[in-house]
């Protein structure tokens, strides 16, 4: 079959989750490892996996069940390792083979799995696949990868001489020419990042080959890299559109053969040993329709996959460097969309922090650092506290699969960079020089932008206490190696450490998230009902299953917020709130403080029906 959309619709299923029956990864919550940037085990100002090992029991008592690590192969780094040079080893600067099974081992042992990164929309123009296949027209490989001729009437490598009008995600075309055999191949990301050719049968046995290898060393699934990008359709120009996505994207995004390509991968790989796995598509792009097909269990495509919808909603019409404030009624009405029409047919995941996004407390809460910087560290700390916890709330308990970034659970936040020198990342890098150098905007502008939304946030050292450098390398014989990236200046107040040892500890929140997860099955399969969508400072809903409901009401804001009535049930129990032992005698039924998100519980007669907006529902129960 071919995967379109209205072929497929017809098999949708529409089961909804039987807790009885249930995979595992859907009481499970994740937790995302930036390998360089996590803990330093030898000293060498780079993130390893002597440095995940020594920190594994900081992950075990968060409480999480699986880990999944960012690519640690052999790679030249040009993307951070999303270029991988060897699927099937591990860089030096991470570690060796044996290291990577010692720390399988370890967390297996803690009762956690692993999952890996899967990049193979591309490789690294270093791989041995690439090298072949650029070596000549006629090379074996020649056709593992997208090569095409010039424009008809252009000489190759001149401007406008490119096969299609398409951009990079990184800036400039998506097409590198190649001088030695006079042809164009696609890169929809950096130079260094060749896209594979999937259409070519061989390429995907290849693939598929490698998946199980890392399956039979023990892993436990993967999160598939642009996973919606691997099956390009038509090599035509497009219409100028200005959205989030690059040009083209209409013409590779959930392309023709995709769905086919992930049946035949689930197929070839992961039948008859799935239950223990899981596998999440990273797929930009992807509307609910496609999400429908790719995460419905009957299809065995994946078992969930992230969208981007979400993360997007704070970009103007220029995209992501053109940021604008975020419109909570905007967030509700798309999450709940999400909420709903994977209810029963497919999974969501659940995440707002990932190694591609700014900081979460900074981007949609209010991270302190204002308050800090005019001498009110507790003030900055306790509003810190606050929004990441409420924000966490909101997110934790919908249905779906949460993720963690490194550093979320203790409100790591986005950097002061300075200048154009402070940026790291790729992306960052050449947004800059295109739009500075060739475009002449304003460079105060474009940092601005830059410091709001680079990946570079996301990617400085993990602070794990208030020592040099954040204890980064600590453990290490050189406690003091400068880390390949400045580590965040706040780090001697926010730091793992300190939050733990906290009255105010968001890590124990998030502990107790994920224990509300494990615990109590409305939180993992209750249908989620969206209250007062029009409302721009509360974030509200409730979750059923069965007689239990479950009411989540969130301020999402730094003013004090009056509850409307849809969101009061009397006689309810506290099941989760993030104020103060202190502030908890003080509260008042009817308002929410700045910040704060309390979670109530009932039990209803099982005939009755909660429902949006239906205020009376469980009253009294
Ligand atoms: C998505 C990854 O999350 C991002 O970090 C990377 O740059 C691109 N894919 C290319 O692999």
């Amino acid at each position: 079959m071919t995967g379109t959309l209205g072929d497929a619709a017809a098999t949708l299923s529409s089961a909804v989750p039987d807790p009885a029956d249930a995979p595992w990864w859907t009481r499970a919550v994740v937790y995302q490892i930036y390998p360089r940037s996590f803990a330093d085990g030898d000293g060498d100002g780079f993130g390893d996996l002597a440095g995940i090992r020594s920190r594994l029991d900081h992950l075990a008592d968060l409480g999480v069940d699986v880990i999944w690590l960012s690519p640690i192969y052999p790679s030249p780094q040009h993307d951070n390792g999303y270029d991988i040079a060897d699927y099937q080893d591990i860089d030096p600067r991470f570690g060796t083979l044996e290291e990577f099974d010692e720390l399988l081992a370890a967390t297996h042992e803690r009762g956690m799995k692993l999952i890996m990164d899967l990049v193979v929309n591309h490789t690294s123009d270093e791989h041995a696949w690439f090298t072949d296949s650029r070596s000549s027209r006629t090379a074996d490989k020649r056709d593992w990868y997208i090569w095409r001729d010039p424009r008809p009437g252009f000489t190759g490598g001149t401007p406008g001489a490119e096969p299609t009008n398409w951009r990079s995600f990184f800036s400039g075309s998506a097409w590198q020419w190649d001088e030695a055999t006079g042809q164009y191949y696609l890169r929809l990301f950096a130079p260094q990042q060749p896209d594979l050719n999937w259409d070519n049968p061989d390429v995907r046995q290849a693939v598929y080959a490698m998946m199980r290898w890392w399956l039979d060393r023990g892993v436990d699934g993967f999160r598939m890299d642009v996973i919606n990008l691997i099956s390009k359709g038509e090599y035509v120009d497009v219409e100028p559109v200005t959205s989030g996505m690059p040009l083209g994207a209409e013409q590779y995004a959930n392309g023709p053969r995709v769905h086919e390509y992930l049946q035949e991968m689930h197929r070839e790989v992961f039948a008859g040993r799935d239950a223990e796995l899981m596998t999440v598509g990273e797929t930009p792009g992807t509307p609910l329709e496609h999400a429908q097909l790719y995460t419905d269990p009957t299809r065995a495509e994946v078992d969930m996959i992230f969208q981007f919808e979400h993360v997007g909603l704070d970009h103007g019409k220029g995209g992501k460097w053109d940021p604008a404030t975020l419109d909570l009624r905007h967030l509700k009405a798309n999450l709940a969309r999400w909420q709903d029409g994977l209810y029963g047919r497919g999974w969501n995941s659940l995440y707002l922090n990932n190694h591609d996004q700014p900081r979460l407390v900074s981007r949609f809460g209010d991270d302190g650092q204002a308050a800090v910087e005019q001498g009110d560290v507790d003030g900055g700390n306790r509003t810190r506290y606050a929004s990441a916890t409420a924000w966490a709330a909101v997110l934790h308990l919908q249905l779906g699969t949460p993720f963690i970034y490194q550093g979320e659970e203790f409100g790591m936040t986005n950097v002061p960079f300075a200048g154009i020198e402070d940026f790291f990342d790729v992306e960052a890098v050449n947004h800059y020089a295109e739009a500075v150098q060739q475009q002449g905007a304003d460079p105060r502008d474009v940092l601005a932008a830059l410091r709001l939304m680079t990946r570079d946030n996301a990617r400085t050292p993990v602070q794990w206490d208030d020592s040099v450098h954040g204890g980064f390398s600590a453990g290490s014989d050189r406690p003091d190696a400068t880390p390949w990236m400045p580590v965040n200046p706040n780090y001697a107040t926010i730091n793992a450490a300190a939050d733990r040892a906290s009255s105010r500890s968001i890590f124990r929140f998030y502990q107790r998230l994920i224990e509300l997860r494990h615990t109590d099955d409305v939180v993992a399969f209750g249908r989620f009902d969206l209250l007062e969508p029009d409302h721009e400072q509360l974030f509200a809903f409730t979750r059923t299953l069965g007689e239990r409901v479950l009411l989540v009401t969130a301020n999402l804001s730094g003013q004090a917020c009056a509850l409307p009535a849809t969101c009061r049930r009397d006689g309810a129990t506290l099941v989760l709130t993030n104020l103060s032992e202190d502030e908890r005698g003080e509260t008042d039924p009817a308002v929410l403080r700045p910040w704060e998100v309390r979670v109530t519980a009932v039990t209803v007669a099982a005939t009755a029906s909660v429902t949006a907006g239906a205020p009376d529902a469980g009253a009294g129960a």
